[in-house]
């Protein structure tokens, strides 16, 4: 009798337990639920954002690399931070390839300048710091940013005729466009604001960026932020990824969340910003389609050589969703017949038999 009286505390102490592990569950749902819709929201005002590397976290302590090299163990990406961090964007300020603040914070603008170095040092460019990057940033190989850089090149504007860039036509991995410049670099200063540094295209086109948004501005339309100019195959791969694993978190099956990505991503060499002669044009904190810019766009774009290249009513031909703030440059000569004809580009190059 008195063995039965006594308290038995290990239903108790598995009862709180549960109700502990269903507490954290909650939080975390709640947490999760919470991030899913920020980047809801972000991916409708500006619809492609650039890709957030899911990259493990390590900070190596300064003291730790001197006294313990230790090569393979070496790993900044996106959400490291620290004094090699700080070392790293200096190092990227002095040869070009960086423009923001050295604060030891790898965001995505340190993400971009370590990717545009690796591609202009042959090396993987998937903008993590590994052995191999931080020995070439270190080594006596290194150079300054090539604005125009050297081949492989292909013509995106070959004999004026427009290319054509959707599934059907991908372009190799290796496609690099002619005359890439840095939009900053030739744009007058407050022009445009940059929703990525070091956001580059094909020079061409830039220019009649510049001229178009230089008249927008001065009959009134204004601020022009520019989210997405030249993709590389990479750039495009993580952008799709991201897409994909997002959907997953929220419960698709992987055929699902891919089918669910290709209605407004396109595949890594299907895209038109690979050819360095599309931009997202979008303005911070507004949904494109509601504002003045991107009425005047779609009114005037065509006068500049612009296409509005992916509407509603060619969603069946293009393969994509409508994007109000995707403009693609095909030159004045062609953006006029289009405009004219009402046709998209599919169908204009078709009709000129090609
Ligand atoms: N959002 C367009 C279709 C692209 O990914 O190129
Ligand atoms: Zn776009």
């Amino acid at each position: 009798m008195q063995k039965n009286r006594r308290l038995n505390w290990a239903p108790i102490m598995f009862l709180a337990l549960c109700a502990l592990l269903i507490a954290a569950a909650l939080l975390f749902g709640m947490r999760a639920l919470n991030t899913w819709s920020e980047y809801d929201a972000e991916s409708r005002i500006t619809p492609v954002p650039t890709a957030t590397v899911h990259a493990i976290k390590v900070t190596r302590d300064p003291a730790l690399v001197t006294n313990t090299p230790a090569p393979t163990a070496l790993y900044m990406a996106s959400g490291s931070a620290g004094a090699m961090v700080s070392e790293l964007q200096e190092i990227l300020l002095n040869l070009g390839f960086y423009t923001g603040v050295v604060d030891g914070q790898f965001g995505s603008g340190t993400r971009d300048a370590v990717k545009l170095f690796q591609q202009q040092h042959s090396l993987t460019a998937d903008g993590i710091v590994g052995q191999m990057t931080w020995d070439m940033l270190h080594s006596g190989q290194v150079h300054r940013i090539e604005i125009t850089p050297t081949p492989p090149a292909t013509d995106t504007l070959a004999g004026n005729i427009p290319m054509l860039v959707n599934r059907e036509n991908p372009i190799p991995e290796g496609f690099y466009p002619r005359n890439l410049v840095r939009i900053q670099d030739v744009a007058p200063e407050g022009l445009f604001l940059y929703k990525i540094r070091n956001l580059m295209a094909v020079e061409e086109a830039v220019n009649a960026l510049i001229k178009m948004v230089q008249d927008a501005t001065s009959q009134g339309i204004y601020p022009w932020q520019i989210s997405e100019g030249y993709r590389t195959y990479e750039d495009q791969k993580d952008i799709f990824d991201n897409y994909v694993s997002n959907f997953m978190e929220d419960g698709f099956t992987r055929s699902n969340a891919v089918s669910a990505t290709r209605q407004t991503v396109a595949d890594p060499g299907q895209s038109e910003h690979h050819t360095g002669l599309a931009f997202d044009l979008t303005v911070p904190g507004e949904f494109f389609s509601d504002t003045a810019q991107y009425a005047w766009l779609a009114t005037y774009c065509w006068d500049y050589g612009f296409i509005m290249r992916y509407t509603d009513d060619k969603q069946d031909i293009t393969g994509f969703l409508g994007e109000e703030w995707h403009v693609r440059y095909v030159g004045l000569e062609h953006s006029k017949k289009m405009q004219q004809s009402g046709m998209c580009l599919e169908e204009y190059l078709q009709s000129l038999g090609y």
